[in-house]
């Protein structure tokens, strides 16, 4: 009977060590954590206040040089279209900003439907027309016939244009954009394809996180976080492929029932 007693208190010490053990490491991990979130959280805030500084500098020094009265006509012009760059800068990086803090709060709200991929690519399309030209590149479309995604359209236009955005700066002159559309096994597939220079391998990790840039392109970083964010958010995901000469960028989605 004593033994039993003795095995029994035992087991209850031991057993209350090492739920306090456990509890104890526990507790780390989760501190551990949300030190690491906190420093992300700071990071992010540091960067996009950079991100922000450059435009409103850049601005705050044209309006000071249109001040001049005595500015010739053409010069003029030229300041307020570096105003009105700066200003779309602006813009864009205020609208990115809020939809990236808005996916990652859990706060933004998607409406899905029925979504033709076709009809969808061809209006998205239709809004780089005045890019292409500039750059000389065309988009090819090969987009299959009644290929219907289960997504919010917005969201899908929104990842749709931020690809297309980066393949044309990255593709050469005079070449394709080539998008293609299908459907297998309940998904259905989008993908976007350019020639140019691919990207280095040492940096496709990290292109999908909020401001990596892998070039010293114009851009603030924002595109691919929020284009596979949203992917995800919408039960998709977003991957590439890259060597040089050949970039694919495929986004994949539920089908529509
Ligand atoms: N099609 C592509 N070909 C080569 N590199 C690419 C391509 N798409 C993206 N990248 C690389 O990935 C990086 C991240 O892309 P992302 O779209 O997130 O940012 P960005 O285009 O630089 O800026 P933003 O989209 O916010 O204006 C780019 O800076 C570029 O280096
Ligand atoms: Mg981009």
């Amino acid at each position: 009977m004593r033994g039993i007693l003795i095995a029994g208190l035992l087991a209850l010490v031991g057993g209350y060590l090492v739920a306090r053990w456990l509890s104890a490491r526990a507790l780390n991990g989760m501190q551990r954590e949300l030190a690491q979130l906190e420093r992300a959280r700071k990071r992010f805030i540091a960067t996009a206040s950079h991100e922000l500084r450059t435009p409103v500098f850049s601005l705050g020094g044209f309006v000071e040089l249109l001040e001049d009265e005595e500015l010739d006509a053409p010069t003029r012009r030229r300041f307020l279209g570096h105003v009105s760059e700066q200003v779309e800068r602006l813009r864009k990086l205020s609208v990115d900003l809020l939809d990236l803090s808005r996916l990652e709060s859990g706060t933004l709200e998607l409406r899905p439907e029925q979504v033709d991929l076709a009809e969808l690519t061809r209006s998205v399309s239709a809004e780089f027309e005045v890019s292409l030209s500039h750059h000389d590149s065309r988009l090819e479309l090969l987009l299959a016939p009644r290929v219907e995604a289960a997504c919010d359209p917005v969201r899908l236009a929104q990842i749709v244009r931020i690809l297309i955005d980066n393949a044309v700066t990255h593709t050469p002159a005079g070449t394709a954009i080539v998008v293609t559309t299908a459907r297998e096994d309940g998904r259905v597939r989008l993908a976007v394809r350019d020639d140019g220079e691919g990207i280095d391998p040492a940096a496709v990790p990290r292109i999908f996180e909020p401001f990596y840039t892998a070039d010293d392109a114009q851009g603030s970083g924002l595109g691919l976080a929020i284009a596979s964010e949203l992917a995800e958010r919408m039960d998709g995901r977003l991957k590439v492929e890259t060597a040089p000469g050949a970039t694919v960028f495929t986004l994949e989605l539920p089908a529509a029932a």
